[in-house]
């Protein structure tokens, strides 16, 4: 018997993936960039155990199990194991049981499976010896998975080959690039989401004429971005990825029915950003929006507790004790001329923030033979 325990990443894209070219290998229409969070905060973890006297595979998702026949999960059960007889020459007898568990909210937007598929094919290719990139394995089980098996900041690669043995992440950047690049996820509801990623995105693949002039002009934000990134140009990063969030939701609501993943609460926290940033001068803060009415914010650390003043002032929390996880701040007194501009708006809207920064890539924790 062999047992393997690692954790994995959330990361949040700053050039957002949506649209397949192949919707069975997983390969996107469009390169995208992400920041990788740290796994003090947010992070999935699996133990994966291999033994003669298991019958069959087995995947437990927080506490509840779940069905093996997922294509996904087979897809990257089979390609661990593809490499394994490759590298090795044969593979361990027996089959493997999985026990994962994230310590966030489920679908909530919050990039569960990409964390969870991660974690789960680093744990599987240390519990087989695996060598090698893992990130198109991890493509097969969530696109945006595949950003999740490194560090820092991460492009994921389209690729060219029909195979999409060239669709890959690699790293922009380190975690320790840039450790003053902070975030906040503003958790604007606990709900899951109405309408999946995947067959959203394939809806707006189909109908939306607006999905071509994104394509066109994605070739230059994500250069454009990666320099940001290199620079450490906190203005020119935080524009970048605030007009492709806004994009990707103009694309959603372009889609032939509309998918709306914004909530009421999810436009009042970008309109407080851009106040924040217009009455401070200069920008301060940013946001992007996935697939789900959550916000996550990328700040410099200095503007961490004087931003969530103004997050508390206009979504008065219900308790303000408990309303900050994560990293610890302090909340200052919030400047009167925003205090003025910023009124109460929406009781108990932001019902919980995290407070997190950019972070590194899976993690061993526990190997036992
Ligand atoms: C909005 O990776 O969840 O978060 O590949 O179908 O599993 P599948 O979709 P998924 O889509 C993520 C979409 C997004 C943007 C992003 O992370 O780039």
């Amino acid at each position: 018997m062999k047992s393997v325990t690692c954790s994995g990443p959330v990361n949040i894209a700053v050039i957002k993936y949506w649209g397949k070219k192949d919707e069975k290998l997983i390969t996107p229409l469009n390169d995208s960039i992400s920041v990788t969070l740290s796994q003090d905060e947010l992070r999935a973890k699996t133990t994966v155990t291999l033994s003669e006297t298991y019958a069959e595979d087995k995947i437990w998702l927080n506490g509840i199990e779940e069905p093996i026949s997922n294509p996904r999960l087979q897809a990257c059960l089979r390609e661990i194991r593809a490499r394994a007889q490759t590298q090795h020459g044969s593979i361990p007898a027996g089959c493997v049981q999985i026990v994962s568990e994230n310590n966030f909210p489920t679908a909530a937007g919050l990039a569960s499976s990409a964390a969870g598929y991660a974690c789960l094919v680093f744990a599987l290719s240390r519990l087989y010896d695996v060598s090698g990139d893992i990130s198109a394995v991890a493509r097969q089980g969530s696109g945006s998975a595949c950003r999740s098996v490194l560090g820092g900041f991460v492009r994921w690669r389209a690729g060219e080959r029909p195979d999409g043995t060239d669709s890959l992440a690699e790293q922009v950047a380190p975690a320790s690039h840039w450790p003053d690049l902070h975030c906040l996820i503003l958790i604007a509801c606990h709900d899951r989401k109405k309408v999946a990623s995947t067959s959203g995105m394939s809806r707006t693949a189909e109908t939306s004429e607006l999905m071509r002039a994104r394509l066109e002009g994605l070739p230059a934000r994500l250069t454009a971005i990666t320099t940001a990134i290199e620079q450490r140009d906190f203005p020119a990063f935080a524009e970048l990825t605030m007009r492709d969030s806004n994009q990707l939701h103009a694309v959603c609501q372009d889609t032939y029915p509309p998918i709306r993943y914004m909530t009421d609460v999810s436009h009042a926290v970008v309109e407080t950003v851009h106040t924040y940033n217009r009455l401070l001068g200069g920008m301060r803060a940013c946001y992007t929006f996935d697939a789900g009415p959550n916000a996550c914010i990328y700040l410099p650390a200095a503007e961490v507790g004087p931003f969530l003043a103004a997050v508390a002032r206009v979504f008065p929390p219900p308790d303000p004790a408990c309303w900050v996880t994560g990293r610890s701040v302090e909340l200052p007194q919030l400047p009167e001329e925003l205090a003025a501009e910023l009124q109460p708006r929406i009781p108990g809207g932001v019902q919980g923030v995290i407070h997190t920064a950019v972070g590194d890539g899976p993690r061993l924790l526990e190997q036992t033979e």
